[in-house]
């Protein structure tokens, strides 16, 4: 899967794809990001892409010319399934949106700033609007960082048995029950006796009800979730 993002700090986007799952997801070209600087794309001075909002009131908005130069020169050579704009007022991302989007080819996202983008750009080209949660962010790479997190580990082949995404909380509509690792006792503080005994069928029953009651006691909404 190839993943371009377009964003005026593409610095802030380097990090979170260096380490670990997505590291290994890219090293084993399961997983492309690019990172796209919308500077690149101005034809104004400076490398000026926001402006005052029409209308009035605060805050900066991201000029149409170079969302527009940016997204249409990468349509040249890419075919997207979805152009997704991260944006505080979009739908709220979750793992089921996450497994559909791990079976595309080619994501583009876009990151807001300041008052958020022109509004044509929405209308002419974004075919998917998503927020990562009910809060402000100052810019939409963090959300962005998140999407391809959470999209990456599931692209297949990215996660091995060890880290399967099968018994993740919210696939099955279920939290993750609890886990434990050695020492069996700490301070007192035992490990369930049932995880040493062996005995699987019983494991896989105890985890099951476990799930079923931290979903039921912490997040009863999303037990009957679609
Ligand atoms: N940009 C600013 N806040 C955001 C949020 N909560 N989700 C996605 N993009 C954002």
């Amino acid at each position: 899967m190839k993943i371009d993002i377009i964003s005026v700090i593409p610095d802030l986007l380097q990090s979170p794809f260096a380490h670990s799952i997505m590291k290994r997801a890219r090293d084993k070209n399961l997983l492309e990001v690019n990172v796209i600087n919308l500077r690149d794309y101005t034809t104004y001075a400076r490398a000026q892409v926001d402006d005052y909002a029409f209308g009035g009131g605060a805050g900066m908005v991201m000029m149409i010319e170079p969302l527009v130069n940016a997204i249409e020169s990468l349509q040249k050579t890419t075919t997207y399934d979805d152009v997704i704009f991260l944006t505080p007022d979009g739908k709220t991302f979750n793992q089921q949106m996450a497994n559909s989007f791990s079976l595309k080819n080619n994501l583009l996202m876009i990151c807001g700033h300041y008052k958020g983008i022109d509004e044509r750009v929405r209308e002419h080209f974004i075919t998917k609007e998503i927020s990562i949660g009910d809060y402000v962010l100052s810019g939409g790479e963090l959300a962005a960082a998140v999407l391809v997190d959470a999209i990456g580990r599931l692209i297949p082949g990215v996660l091995n048995d060890e880290t399967s995404a099968l018994t993740d909380s919210f696939q099955d509509n279920l939290l993750a029950p609890p886990v434990y690792t050695r020492p069996v006792d700490f301070r007192g503080w035992k490990v369930p006796d049932v995880l040493l005994s062996g005995n699987h069928k019983l494991i896989e029953e105890w985890r099951h009800t476990e799930a079923i009651n931290r979903t039921k006691e912490r997040r009863p909404d999303i037990m009957d979730a679609d």
